[in-house]
């Protein structure tokens, strides 16, 4: 939450610095803001709103200067305004700072800084920092290096944080630092770049050093990158070579990152599988957890920790793993799990899922797990980013930059590796026979062209959206491997057209939302054949007996469900374990449509950011 774009070198930074913080919108876009340096003077400018909106209120200003700050701001401490927006300033102006993050322990530091004279203009976390950091500056009389004074100023902050400083009396440094919240240097020729990750320098260079917890950077043109950890050791940086391309990160036609990412599903599930997988030679492997493959083989039970679509793609990886590899699964949210005292030992894997992979919930569970023993494996699809280097092992999930805030390609993403993983440890253990094994690897290679067809009911699928686009209610209702479907399902139509949506396993509806249902009510069914399909038709007939409109995911050549449900959508047979990756799909196309016709901000929908970094 919150993006930072920071530049030195020799082009304009202005220009640089918003195109970088449009890339970071997904991370918040209550505000947005930026410090630039003429040479003369720091100049600051801010606005509540979009990039968009700030972009306008500088039109008639001074831009020009080749160092710089910018933030787009997920607002924690204040109301999205004006002055709360970033960056903050000093008392004497001397200094400016975006942050992003949670300073825990600003309420006391505020009330200290304040009796001895500081004025606070904002209500911000942030604004405090940067006062501490001038005080010990300015106490020093000059005997510190504003580098030396952030630093001595970290040691006095509990909380979370990237920041990024400027100083209005040196226009030829800046000083980062972070502590669980990314961010990414870049080095170019003769220019360096800061963000909150990759996106906004992938088009300038690829050479990137991914700052580690309590890592504090100096960046000048004089004197290069010198990294410290904030007790004062030198760190000698680690150059990371990206591989982004720009393309991935813009729309290609379409009108809105989701729906790009919705139609890319095809490929970014054929890019998880791809050299993992090879039905022909009987084959599954992935690379990133050989090493620990037996540790998961043994393992007594197996911990998903997650939140959110990610929570979603870890209760398919229930259904997986328990059929596949007879592993006990639980499922947890990340947020609850590390407050419970839950109990750990050594012969237990937690399995971290997460997109962006700086989630501070499931990166503060997992360390937790770690501290207690656990082996701890991730399921990422951000390369380099917080979780991908604290666990001991995992598999990336290849999807691609996922831009749209509400996530699609990353859950099939999610679920295509847990199957390959699933499957992997099924073989070594022995708990699927190899016929199952080989006809599970042929059906999940086909998948990607089933899921071709998918998007072609995307016509049926927005008819059904404009006859249910002013619902004030929706249920959805799947079983087994399909009930977290239902969850997704209906956490995608929330999220993005606010209309209220529960999911449910349709057998539970009998014990309570049955009152909800009359003739106003869309209950979205997946009743695709398989084990449970005849108990689901069932669930399907109680809805009708009280007039509730129902819309069913059907297997193709179904006719029962067809005859009785409202409006159907039919998806390609396929095994029933992999029926989530086609059965998804259409209901992100229904809230997609939903959200467009309900003029709603698709692919930045309020209160809402992609990179929950606060717990
Ligand atoms: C919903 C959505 C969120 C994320 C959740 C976890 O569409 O995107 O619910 O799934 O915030 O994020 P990651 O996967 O980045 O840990």
């Amino acid at each position: 939450m919150c993006g930072i774009v920071a530049y030195i070198g020799k082009q304009t930074a202005y220009d640089i610095i918003i195109k970088g913080l449009k890339r970071l919108e997904y991370r918040g876009y209550d505000s947005a803001g930026v410090a630039l340096h003429n040479s003369k003077s720091l100049n600051v400018y801010k606005k509540k709103g979009k990039v968009a909106d700030l972009e306008t209120f500088i039109d008639d200003k001074d831009i020009s200067g080749s160092i710089g700050i910018g933030h787009t701001r997920w607002a924690t401490h204040g109301p999205p305004n004006d002055i709360n927006s970033h960056p903050h300033q000093s008392g004497n102006k001397d200094f400016a700072l975006v942050h992003n993050g949670i300073i825990e322990n600003y309420a006391v530091l505020k009330e200290e800084l304040t009796q001895r004279g500081h004025q606070f203009l904002s209500d911000t976390d942030t604004e405090v920092l940067i006062h501490l950091i001038e005080e010990i500056y300015t106490n020093s009389k000059k005997s510190l290096t504003l580098f030396e004074a952030v630093r001595i100023a970290l040691n006095e902050v509990i909380g979370a944080y990237a920041i990024v400083v400027i100083n209005k009396n040196n226009p030829n440094e800046l000083i980062a630092a972070r502590k669980s919240s990314p961010l990414v240097v870049g080095i170019g020729e003769g220019e360096f770049f800061l963000a909150s990750d990759a996106t906004p320098m992938v088009e300038f260079t690829k050479n990137v050093v991914y700052l580690e917890d309590g890592e504090i950077a100096h960046l000048s043109l004089e004197t290069g990158l010198k990294i410290k950890t904030v007790a004062n050791q030198e760190k000698t940086p680690y150059i990371h070579e990206l591989e982004m391309h720009l393309e991935t990160l813009e729309k290609g036609g379409f009108d809105h990152f989701m729906l790009k990412e919705i139609y890319e599903q095809p490929q970014s599930i054929h890019d998880s599988m791809r050299g993992r997988l090879r039905s022909s030679k009987s084959m599954v492997s992935l690379g990133g957890i050989k090493d620990y493959e037996e540790k998961i083989v043994q393992a007594k039970r197996l911990i998903f920790v997650a939140c959110g679509t990610s929570w979603h793609a870890g209760l398919v990886g229930e259904y997986l793993f328990e059929d596949l590899a007879r592993i006990p699964v639980e499922v947890e949210y990340a947020s609850e799990f590390r407050y419970r005292n839950p109990i750990i030992n050594e012969d237990d894997v937690v399995i971290a899922i997460s997109q962006s992979g700086e989630t501070a919930d499931t990166l503060a569970a997992i360390k937790m797990a770690k501290e207690k023993g656990a082996t701890i494996v991730g399921i990422c699809n951000v390369v380099g980013s917080s979780i991908s280097r604290l666990t001991d092992c995992g598999s990336y999930t290849h999807a691609g930059p996922e831009i749209g805030v509400a996530s699609t390609k990353a859950f099939t993403a999610q679920v295509t590796v847990l199957t390959l993983m699933a499957l992997m440890i099924g073989k070594k253990k022995g708990t699927i026979t190899n016929q199952r094994f080989n006809r599970l690897l042929v059906e999940l290679e086909s998948i990607p062209e089933k899921l071709e067809s998918v998007l072609t009911l995307d016509s049926v699928i927005k008819k059904i959206a404009s006859t249910y686009k002013d619902s004030s209610n929706a249920l959805y209702l799947g079983r087994g491997i399909n009930f977290p479907v239902a969850l997704e399902g209906a956490l995608k139509l929330k999220e993005i057209s606010y209309i209220h949506a529960e999911g449910y396993p349709a057998a539970e509806m009998k014990h309570g939302p049955i009152a909800l249902i009359d003739e106003e009510m869309p209950v979205f069914v997946i009743a695709t054949q398989d084990t449970s399909y005849e108990k689901v038709v069932s669930n399907i007939q109680e809805v009708k007996a009280r007039k509730g409109k129902v819309i069913a995911i059907i297997t193709k050549g179904d006719k029962d469900v067809k005859e009785i449900a409202d409006h159907y959508m039919e998806i390609p047979l396929t095994d029933s374990l992999l029926v989530p990756l086609l059965a998804t799909v259409p209901f992100q196309l229904l809230s997609y449509h939903v959200a467009v016709m309900r003029e709603c901000n698709v692919d930045q929908p309020r209160n809402l950011a992609k990179s929950v970094t606060v717990e």
